[in-house]
């Protein structure tokens, strides 16, 4: 695909979900969950939102590609490997891991994109945001732009504005509510909107709110938004039965997604419902941000069933064709 004649690199469509659900009919809430497609679904959700002015920058400095950051199971390293391969890019990542298992679904899928794939240790891969590392890289790597972890660079940030969470097709939401784990699409959606911004963490991280209000503008850190911690459970990427049982019942209602960012958040987003915190009666709008191919890695480690791969993935995915 020639690169000159695109002003949108890839094209995205905002499709809005109305969850039918026996706890939100009781509430006498809406809640409208925002979904964005595109026509990589490796790339849907928040992902073509982060990588659009990276992708934009690339093209326009005539770069060869993008360079960026991740673990093995990554949703971001699947993104970038997929946009870039669509784009006729180069992409190469560096993968949190001592060694590089290519039998690994999202590693393999990156590595069936063209994306050429380093091992860094744990200690190593700490470095990734340090001046003096990312120069090195920049050194190694002259014609590449470097994209920090997640995609949540000003960039990044500046793409998710482009997204209204807030007008519903039945009217304004109450709450903007989406999951948050490097703090970039938060950041984005907190840009974008006057108020009533909820980001559910997904990670134990202590500095998300720091995180969050370091990649706002001035005028926007004193917006009425919020981190909610209580619901990462034992941390990044852990979830227990009752979480998997909850996708499962979301599955049954149409809405796919997986344990480890938007079913962990949307689990909080029912236990605010449930307790009163979030007020009957309210509409919301809830971002899916995409990472279902985070399930075929799940499966992989044998932390879902095959069954499970099937039924939360809407049988996007199977253990029959795990590629
Ligand atoms: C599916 C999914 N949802 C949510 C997030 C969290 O977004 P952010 O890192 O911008 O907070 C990520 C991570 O990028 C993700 O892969």
């Amino acid at each position: 695909m020639p690169l000159s004649c695109q002003n949108q690199l890839i094209a995205t469509k905002q499709r809005w979900q109305l969850l039918q659900h026996p706890l939100l009919q009781q509430k006498h809430i809406q809640l409208w969950i925002s979904h964005l497609d595109t026509s990589l679904p490796e790339v849907s959700g928040n992902k073509c939102l982060k990588l659009k002015y990276h992708l934009q920058q690339v093209v326009a400095e005539n770069k060869s590609g993008i360079l960026t950051f991740g673990g093995a199971f990554s949703n971001h390293l699947a993104a970038v490997a997929a946009s870039c391969n669509w784009l006729g890019l180069q992409s190469v990542a560096y993968v949190r891991t001592d060694t590089l298992d290519t039998a690994n679904p999202t590693l393999a899928f990156c590595l069936r994109m063209g994306m050429q794939l380093h091992a860094l240790d744990r200690t190593t891969y700490r470095r990734r945001s340090e001046p003096a590392f990312i120069s090195q890289l920049q050194s190694q790597h002259p014609t590449l732009l470097i994209v920090p972890e997640g995609g949540s660079s000003e960039a990044g940030v500046r793409g998710v504005t482009e997204l209204d969470l807030l007008n519903t097709p039945d009217g304004k939401a109450n709450l903007i509510t989406t999951a948050t784990a490097s703090g970039g699409t938060l950041a984005g959606l907190i840009e974008r909107h006057a108020s009533n911004i909820l980001g559910i963490a997904v990670v134990k991280d202590q500095s998300l709110p720091t995180r969050v209000k370091q990649l706002l503008t001035t005028d926007s850190t004193n917006k009425n938004w919020q981190i909610n911690m209580a619901f990462t459970g034992k941390g990044y990427g852990q979830f227990d039965e009752t979480l998997l049982q909850f996708c499962r019942d979301l599955a049954r209602h149409q809405l796919y997604v997986e344990p480890v960012y938007t079913g962990k958040a949307l689990a909080g987003v029912f236990s605010l419902i449930s307790s009163g915190a979030i007020a009957a009666g309210s509409r919301l709008s809830f971002f899916h941000t995409g990472g279902l191919q985070g399930l075929k890695g799940l499966f992989y480690r044998e932390r879902i069933t095959a069954a499970d791969l099937a039924l939360l993935s809407g049988n996007q995915y199977s253990a029959n064709s795990m590629q």
